[in-house]
């Protein structure tokens, strides 16, 4: 465990190690040749080739059959955090760091791909980060709309379900917006649908690929279709997202958010020790149109919300809030 600890670590978040999971044989190869030689990374190896072969990279121009199936495995790693979120609900009232009550019936539809999900549940820091983030992002969220932000965006909403088990949304009449690809939206209202529900008019969903290439503009298209309003700011949520898509996505995306938002909007993110290498994520956060960005690491989300002893594992997740 500790040797499988050590490789996790020395890579980067789970995006990353799910990567190379999905990744193309020949561009694994590259890669693993480029660390090797060089030292580096897998995060930078992996950079670096993408950079001199554009058509190597696994978001670049892979053969449809393989782009659909790496699509398909994205979307089952949100099994695998509704699979954490369930098990919240088993804790006793004192531990419980937040409540979803839908998070089982997910849970229950990914039994197709329980294997990968236990290696997910396997990593040291899994359970504990996911459980983490989704408080601080549930606390976020409430943040947004106190300060009186009425549209939430969900990027790669996976089967978050705030809009359904928030009552603060309810309460302050927002809107949410659920982005991700046009086959996890429709499995996520099929489970719905299954269990006797639909969604209420206040949420959204709306398909869209983040590889798309006029991206800022058929998102912001897309959105407004469905009542979204530019500039009237918004909450947008990214979690567990930015580990899947490459730089470039990430930089429009976080251009989108803080131009399709407008001034006090903000932005709830998740991201990994290397995901803005060589940038710090304020840095880059800025250079798409943020003004501030607060930062936590694992182990200062682990002390705000589950004080006592030390976690016995280093967390490489962060979190973060830019304000527009
Ligand atoms: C790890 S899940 C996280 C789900 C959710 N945010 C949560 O934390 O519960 C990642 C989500 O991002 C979506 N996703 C990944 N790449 C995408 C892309 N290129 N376009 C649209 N959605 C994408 C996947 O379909 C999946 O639902």
């Amino acid at each position: 465990m500790k040797r499988l600890f050590a490789t996790i670590a020395s890579r980067g978040v789970h995006g990353a190690w799910l990567e190379q999971t999905i990744m193309p044989t020949h561009l694994k190869r590259l890669v693993h040749a480029r660390m090797e030689k060089t030292g580096e990374s897998y995060q930078q190896a992996l950079r670096h080739v993408r950079a001199q072969a554009p058509d190597a990279g696994a978001a670049d121009a892979p053969p449809s059959q393989e782009r659909i199936a790496r699509s398909r495995t994205l979307a089952d790693t949100a099994f695998s955090i509704a699979v954490v979120r369930a098990e919240e609900a088993t804790r006793p009232d004192a531990d419980r760091l937040f409540g979803d009550p839908y998070a089982a019936m997910f849970a229950a539809a990914g039994t197709h791909v329980a294997e990968s999900t236990q290696r997910f549940l396997e990593l040291p820091f899994f359970r504990d980060g996911v459980r983490l983030r989704t408080r601080y992002i549930d606390d976020a969220v409430r943040a947004g709309l106190a300060a009186g932000l009425d549209q939430i965006v969900l990027l790669g909403a996976g089967f978050d379900a705030r809009g359904l088990r928030m009552p603060e949304i309810v309460a302050r009449s927002a809107s949410v917006y659920e982005v991700d690809t046009a086959e996890q939206l429709a499995r996520k209202r099929k489970i719905l649908a299954a269990a006797g529900l639909k969604l209420p008019a206040r949420i959204a969903h709306v398909p869209f690929d983040f590889d798309d290439a006029a991206f800022e503009q058929t998102l912001l298209s897309a959105l407004e279709a469905k009542g979204f309003r530019r500039h009237a700011g918004a909450v947008f949520v990214w979690e567990g997202v930015i580990g899947y898509i490459d730089r470039d996505a990430i930089e429009r995306s976080l251009r989108f958010m803080a131009s399709a938002g407008g001034p006090r909007s903000r932005l709830i993110f998740t991201f990994g020790e290397g995901s803005f290498v060589p940038n710090t994520a304020a840095e880059v956060t800025q250079q798409a149109g943020f003004t501030s960005c607060e930062e936590l690491g694992g182990d200062e989300l682990w002390h705000r919300y589950l004080p006592g002893e030390a976690h016995p594992h280093a967390f490489l997740m962060k979190v973060g809030t830019a304000v527009v």
